[in-house]
């Protein structure tokens, strides 16, 4: 059985764990990361779209910016649409910053590209992947790879693997609280051969549902459906997708163009944390630590947040200095109820609930009446303009 050493063992191959080797390796730190999926399976998994500008900021520092600056492609807002009106919120003439859409495939792409062109062992397709001692100063992780059963001895486990992923479970019940929320909605997306009918993003309250429009690229289009979370994808022809999308992101004056659908899928949603994101030696990263719901674009993004944090302390402990180390986990939770409340404030703004009838109508009004007061205040759309394109605290 090969027996290897390395002094971080990262687990799972997403954008936190591949980011976390790369920018350990920027400093002469090995790594070694193990994913229990194909390399192929990593790539194709569409997800997040929007980058905020510290992680652009990130990304670019660490050498992985090229394409991302060539064929990013950087909004200085979005459009709120409610009741038949839709509004710009400028960001950038508000408070002088911007995000940019690059999909979560892109930077796992360039990603994987930087790891080929430097060598670093990535072990795709593991197998019976566990944690072992994550108490003692020389952790180990087991799985099989090739037929081949592997041994890996650390300093330092991390847990890059997910929201269903094994090194949560690895630290006791008695230290973890798990704090969690589920909608009665979910999020029928679809990707569509088609040009984007919009320059920027439009987010669009709707009495039958929020709906979306968001983009790849200038000929790709990324559009988002509210359904029910028992909603059965096949139940959604491209036809009835496309009648739905009209009706929700329908205004006077404006033409949403229909195209292909490539892809589509429903996702449900869920707010959650985990009370730590360290234990001794283990140290948890993204969604194994908490998701939020996508209205804020934020998943992604407190990944990379992460990611700086934990590469940070890591980076210092190996020049003899423990000090932001150990403050990793709080500094994570910072960062994440800041941002879980702002998911939970757009999500609740945006989406209609109609599960208790007794109120379902006063709340979409009142809806309404905050998206009105958002659109008259610039106090308002400051505020939201600073968490969306994130401050970095
Ligand atoms: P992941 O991307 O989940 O990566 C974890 C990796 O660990 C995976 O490759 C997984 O295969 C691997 N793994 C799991 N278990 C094991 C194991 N036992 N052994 C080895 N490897 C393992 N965010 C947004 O901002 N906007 C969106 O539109 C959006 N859409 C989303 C849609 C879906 C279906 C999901 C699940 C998430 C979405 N998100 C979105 C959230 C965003 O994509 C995540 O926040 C981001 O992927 C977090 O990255 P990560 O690397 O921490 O986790
Ligand atoms: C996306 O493009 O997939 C996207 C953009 C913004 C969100 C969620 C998803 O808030």
């Amino acid at each position: 059985m090969p027996h290897e050493r390395t002094r971080v063992a990262i687990i799972g191959a997403g954008p936190s764990g591949l980011l976390l080797a790369w920018a350990l390796r920027q400093s002469g730190i090995d790594s070694i990361v193990v994913e229990n999926r194909s390399r192929d399976y990593v790539l194709g998994r569409i997800r997040a779209g929007v980058l905020e500008q510290g992680s652009v900021e990130t990304l670019t520092r660490l050498g992985l910016g090229d394409r991302l600056a060539r064929e990013g492609l950087v909004h200085d807002g979005i459009y709120l649409q409610w009741g038949g009106e839709r509004q710009h919120i400028d960001f950038a003439e508000l408070i002088g910053r911007t995000v940019t859409v690059y999909g979560q495939q892109e930077v796992v792409k360039d990603l994987m590209a930087a790891h080929d062109a430097a060598g670093s062992t990535v072990y795709y397709d593991s197998a019976d992947v566990a944690v072992h001692g994550v108490e003692t100063t020389s952790p180990r992780v087991t799985f099989t790879h090739e037929g081949e059963a592997h041994d890996i001895t650390a300093d330092f486990i991390v847990g890059a693997d997910g929201f269903h992923g094994i090194c949560r479970s690895a630290i006791p019940a008695s230290e973890l609280a798990l704090y969690d929320r589920t909608y009665p909605y979910a999020w029928l997306g679809i990707l569509a051969d088609v040009a984007p009918s919009t320059d920027e993003l439009i987010y669009a309250l709707h009495e039958d549902g929020f709906a979306m429009h968001s983009m790849r690229s200038p000929h790709v289009s990324r559009l988002y459906l509210q359904v029910d979370p028992a909603e059965k994808i096949e139940a959604w022809s491209d036809e009835r997708i496309w009648e739905a999308l009209q009706v929700r992101l329908g205004v006077d004056g404006w033409n949403l163009t229909e195209g292909p659908i490539t892809e589509k899928s429903i996702t449900p949603m869920r707010s959650f944390v985990a009370s730590r994101m360290d234990y001794k030696n283990l140290f948890l990263v993204g969604d194994a630590g908490h998701i939020v719901p996508p209205t804020g674009a934020k998943g992604l993004n407190s990944a990379i947040t992460d990611v700086t944090l934990l590469a940070a302390g890591l980076i210092d402990h190996y020049a003899g200095d423990d000090t932001r180390l150990a403050g990793y986990g709080a500094a994570s939770l910072g960062n994440q109820w800041r941002v879980q409340q702002f998911s939970q404030w757009m999500t609740e703004l945006l989406h209609r609930d109609t599960t208790d009838l007794q109120s379902a109508d006063f709340n979409y009004r009142s809806q309404r009446g905050r998206l009105d007061y958002v659109s008259r205040s610039a106090h308002a759309q400051r505020a939201l303009a600073e968490q969306y394109t994130g401050l970095g605290f």
